[in-house]
């Protein structure tokens, strides 16, 4: 099921204090988004850089631990990693019975990670958005799309609350989509390990033919996605389809890109999406980046070293200080 604004009651927030714990990407935009469409929120954030910003745009910062004990509804939007540890230590100590708990990503409920008391709704409101164009999108009228779930529902309420919210935050102007934070974590975790690292190999290896066929690594970079083409490309895509921009690119391209998509073999695609999306649902990932978090992410710096230095991002770096559209060409 799909919703929109005229689904959702946002009266049914009238009593109610929404507590911010976060004041970073989505919590900012979030906790902003609410007090524009009337509903009272108070922020709770930790004694850091984030503080000074929560006043300046008028709002009291509170400890997390206050905020939480003032609030109805208790966002938790501070980093996944951090989320159980300061849910269990600083918000649930102040739980009322009945309060919901609001998460913005589904990974904490679908590992169990974290571990609201069957005392409280649970409900999730996923923005498929940056935290910059949440607000953005909210202030231009526009709204964004949003996963919408119920994963425990105490008070018989959990679902007008979580519409309530989706509405506050702007996102059933452009439609609420029902689903579970299963589906949600799913959805994610799959386009960071497996479409995201397709589309970084299907371009290093494109860059690697290229430059052993003797073309200038400026070049074969330029035409990647340093230029913004692509990123125009998808804009349109967002905009009209696929199919539906494809007029903009010459008759050529339009035959060589339909010709070839139907000609490619996906098989070997396929089988890395099953794999991955394998290691999502048995829990083997959760495990293995809960395993590498606890020594200090060696793993994920080990990978940064090795690849800032690879032949492809040496040049990604160097052509990005050269090509600068509309100056001198050196
Ligand atoms: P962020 O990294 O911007 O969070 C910063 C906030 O967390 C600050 O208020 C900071 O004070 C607080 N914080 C950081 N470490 C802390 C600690 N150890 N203890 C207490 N507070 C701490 O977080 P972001 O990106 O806004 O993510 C929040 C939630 O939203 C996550 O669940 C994320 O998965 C979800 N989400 C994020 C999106 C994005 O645009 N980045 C998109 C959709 C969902």
């Amino acid at each position: 099921t799909t919703y929109y604004d005229s689904d959702a009651d946002l009266s049914v927030l009238d009593d109610a204090t929404v507590a911010m714990i976060g004041y970073g990407n989505q919590g900012r935009s979030q906790a902003l988004n609410l007090r524009d469409s009337g509903v009272e929120v108070v922020v709770g954030n930790r004694d850091d850089e984030y503080r000074e910003r929560i006043e300046d745009d008028g709002f009291e910062a509170l400890s997390i631990a206050d905020a939480a004990e003032r609030g109805d509804v208790i966002c938790l939007l501070i980093p996944d990693e951090v989320a159980p540890e300061v849910f269990d230590t600083e918000i649930e100590p102040g739980l009322d019975e009945g309060n919901a708990i609001y998460v913005s990503h589904g990974y904490n409920l679908t590992y169990d990670l974290l571990q609201p008391p069957e005392t409280a709704d649970v409900v999730l409101v996923a923005p498929r958005m940056g935290g910059w164009a949440v607000r953005e999108l909210y202030e231009s009228g526009d709204g964004f799309p949003s996963v919408l779930a119920v994963e425990q529902d105490y008070t018989g309420d959990a679902k007008a609350t979580a519409l309530a919210m989706a509405k506050g935050i702007g996102s059933t102007r452009a439609g609420v989509i029902e689903g579970t934070a299963d589906m949600e974590t799913k959805i994610d975790l799959l386009s960071e390990q497996a479409l995201l690292p397709i589309m970084m190999a299907a371009m290093t290896t494109k860059f690697e033919v290229e430059v052993a066929h003797g073309i200038p690594p400026k070049i074969v970079m330029s035409e990647l996605y340093l230029s913004y083409e692509m990123a125009e490309i998808f804009e349109e895509m967002a905009e009209r389809g696929y199919l539906g921009q494809l007029p903009f690119h010459s008759r050529t391209s339009q035959y060589g890109q339909l010709s070839r998509f139907d000609q490619f073999d996906p098989e070997p695609l396929r089988e890395f999406y099953e794999e991955q999306l394998q290691g999502i649902d048995n829990g083997s990932f959760a495990r293995e980046w809960s395993a590498e978090q606890e020594l200090d992410r060696p793993g994920l710096k080990r990978l940064y070293k090795k690849y800032r230095n690879s032949a492809f991002f040496e040049a990604e770096r160097e052509t990005m200080e050269r090509l600068d559209f509309g100056a001198e060409d050196d």
